[in-house]
C-alpha cells in the first residue's frame, strides 16, 4: 500500500476530501506547522496520526525546513500532499522529495499565483478562475500542472462566493490528481505532466456559459 503523508495549515477541508476519497494508500500522518489548525482535530477524528511542526519555533526556513523533511521521511511517504500548506518551502526540501510533492492552488495557473488569489481575479475581471494541483518545484505555484478545473466568474461575485464555488472544485480535482498519481499513471517530460489512460474530469467546464 503506497503511503501519503499530508502538510496543512488550517481548516483542511481539502485534506478531509482527501480522506474522504477512499483512496488506494495510507494516510500515514497529517502535519501542521500551525498549531491551532481546525484540520488537526478533523484528522484525529479520523484515526489519522497528527504531527505539529510549529515554524515559530525555528530561527529560519532552513532549520525549519530540516526538522520538517525529517518528520515527514520518518513516514516513509510516496507522496506528500500540501492541502492549504501556507509556508513557502526551501529548495533543499523540494529537492529531498524530488516529484513527490503536490500542491493545489486556488487559480489557473500561471494567472495569479501567490496570495488572495480570489479578490486579484475579480479585480481583474476575469471570466474563467479556478484550481490548479501541480507538482511542486522550487519556483512557487508554478511546477507541472497536473490538472485544472474552471469555474465562471459570474456578476455578482464577491469573494466568499466564488473562493466557495472554487473550493467545490478543488475537492473533486485533488483526490482524482492523487489517484492518478498513485496509479503511477502521471509522468513529468520537459517539465509537463503526462496523464495516461483516460483523463476526462467531469466536473470541469468553459465558461462563458451559453445564455
Ligand atoms: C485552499 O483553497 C487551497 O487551494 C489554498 O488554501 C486553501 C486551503 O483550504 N492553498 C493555497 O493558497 C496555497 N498557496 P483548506 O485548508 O480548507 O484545504
Amino acid at each position: 500500500m503506497k503511503r501519503i503523508v499530508i502538510l496543512i495549515s488550517g481548516r483542511g477541508s481539502n485534506m478531509q476530501a482527501v480522506l474522504d476519497a477512499k483512496l488506494d494508500a495510507t494516510v500515514a500522518a497529517v502535519i501542521s506547522n500551525n498549531p491551532a489548525a481546525g484540520g488537526l482535530e478533523l484528522a484525529r477524528s479520523r484515526g489519522v496520526e497528527t504531527v505539529v511542526v510549529n515554524h515559530r519555533e525555528y530561527p529560519d526556513r532552513a532549520s525549519f525546513d530540516l526538522v520538517l523533511g525529517d518528520r515527514i521521511a520518518s513516514y516513509q511517504p510516496d507522496l506528500i500532499v500540501l492541502a492549504g500548506f501556507m509556508r513557502i518551502l526551501t529548495q533543499a526540501f523540494i529537492e529531498r522529495f524530488n516529484d513527490r510533492i503536490m500542491n493545489i492552488h486556488p487559480s489557473l495557473l500561471p494567472a495569479f499565483p501567490g496570495m488572495d488569489t480570489h479578490r486579484r481575479a475579480l479585480e481583474k475581471g476575469v471570466r474563467l478562475h479556478g484550481c490548479t494541483v501541480h507538482f511542486v518545484t522550487p519556483f512557487l505555484d508554478s511546477g507541472p500542472i497536473i490538472i485544472q478545473a474552471a469555474v465562471s466568474v459570474l456578476p455578482g461575485d464577491d469573494e466568499p462566493r466564488l473562493a466557495a464555488r472554487v473550493l467545490e472544485q478543488e475537492h473533486k480535482a485533488y483526490p482524482l490528481a492523487i489517484r492518478w498519481f498513485l496509479n503511477g499513471r502521471l509522468a513529468i517530460e520537459n517539465g509537463r505532466v503526462r496523464v495516461s489512460g483516460d483523463c476526462r474530469y467531469p466536473g470541469a467546464f468553459i465558461a462563458p456559459e451559453p445564455a
